[in-house]
């Protein structure tokens, strides 16, 4: 199908009033656009998206990358106009053929999680989803409907422009914290949320946030950063942590655990711990800034600039 840009939430109202009541796909749509446009950038980067070429739409994932787009572009002024959105984390992805390396290789997180979930017919909720690349896997994955939730305005119009390529599909996203999501946005056969716990002041209110948000039984993927520890630590770093501002707790598998209980899960199950590389977290010609190399210590990397653990992260999965 031949695509053109329209307004980035042109098809959303009518998508979700489809899915859930439509008085709260209605508000939800409202605050979307409201928090989008009032960015100072917005015009900005709206001018970008009606500067996309004309293209074949369709999407597929090879070898991990979300390809969208079989156009035939002029490569340099479509990298160009991609470039207007920098900078790009999560990816990889190919647009019309051109190749955003992402500062994050987020197919290797979504690699360790698949094989443990099944999302066959399953409506995804994806909390913290960035730029909406994970909510392609979880499509490709065999899921009906997605719907990422990211209050960051730069990531929305990075996802309205990879459905520019891709064309229609059933992997939305709303510029929302998922506090601010309406009520009637629920009943989600499984929610992820990968890499917000640690920026919420109050991990315990997020875990409830997300429970309140599941069908009873629902699947709740968990990702988020620990620290090193078989005992109930907690480290609540006191300034930065890995030059970051806004971290406020990172607990042990075990307090992790032990926080998903007191929430209400059961089964609770630690897929994996990995300790993140300078190989999939890095600066790219889409993202051009500081990354993980930048803010490890550089005589003990297993230490932040700060002194403290560096970053590693555990996924988990549990009930409702
Ligand atoms: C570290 S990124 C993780 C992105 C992606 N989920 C991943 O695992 O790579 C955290 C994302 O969460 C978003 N975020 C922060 N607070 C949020 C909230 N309260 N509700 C929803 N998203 C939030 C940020 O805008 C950011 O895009």
């Amino acid at each position: 199908m031949q695509s053109s840009s329209a307004a980035p939430w042109a098809d959303l109202e009518s998508a979700l009033a489809r899915a859930f009541d439509p008085q709260a796909a209605r508000l939800a749509v409202a605050e979307h656009v409201r928090h989008l446009t009032r960015h100072g950038d917005f015009v900005r980067w709206s001018r970008a998206l009606d500067a996309l070429p004309a293209t074949t739409t369709g999407w597929s994932i090879e070898h991990g990358w979300l390809r969208a787009g079989a156009g035939q572009p002029d490569v340099a002024a479509l990298t160009e106009t991609l470039k207007v959105l920098s900078p790009w984390r999560k990816g990889p992805v190919c647009l019309d053929g051109v190749k955003v390396d992402t500062e994050w290789r987020s197919d290797w997180k979504w690699d360790r999680i698949a094989p443990h979930v099944d999302l066959d017919g399953a409506r995804v909720l994806d909390v913290g989803a960035g730029n909406g690349y994970f909510g392609w896997r979880m499509l490709d994955a065999g899921a009906e409907f997605v719907l990422g939730c990211d209050p960051t305005q730069l990531f929305v119009l990075q996802h309205a422009m990879i459905r520019h390529f891709a064309g229609a599909a059933a992997n939305h996203l709303l510029a929302l914290r998922l506090e601010q999501m309406p009520p009637g946005l629920g009943d989600f056969d499984a929610v992820f949320s990968m890499g917000v716990l640690y920026h919420r002041r109050d991990p315990a209110s997020h875990l409830a946030e997300l429970a309140a948000r599941l069908r009873p039984d629902g699947l709740l993927v968990l990702e988020t950063l620990v620290v090193p520890g078989d005992g109930e630590e907690v480290l609540v770093p006191a300034g930065r942590y890995a030059g970051m501002r806004n971290v406020h707790a990172l607990p042990s598998l075990p307090s992790l655990v032990a926080w998903l209980e007191q929430a209400g899960f059961a089964s609770a199950r630690c897929l994996d711990v990995s300790v993140t590389t300078t190989e999939e977290q890095r600066t790219t010609d889409w993202m051009p800034f500081h990354s993980l190399a930048d803010v490890l210590d550089r005589t003990c990397p297993d230490r932040t600039i700060e002194g403290l653990p560096r970053p590693r992260r555990a996924a988990l999965i549990a009930r409702r």
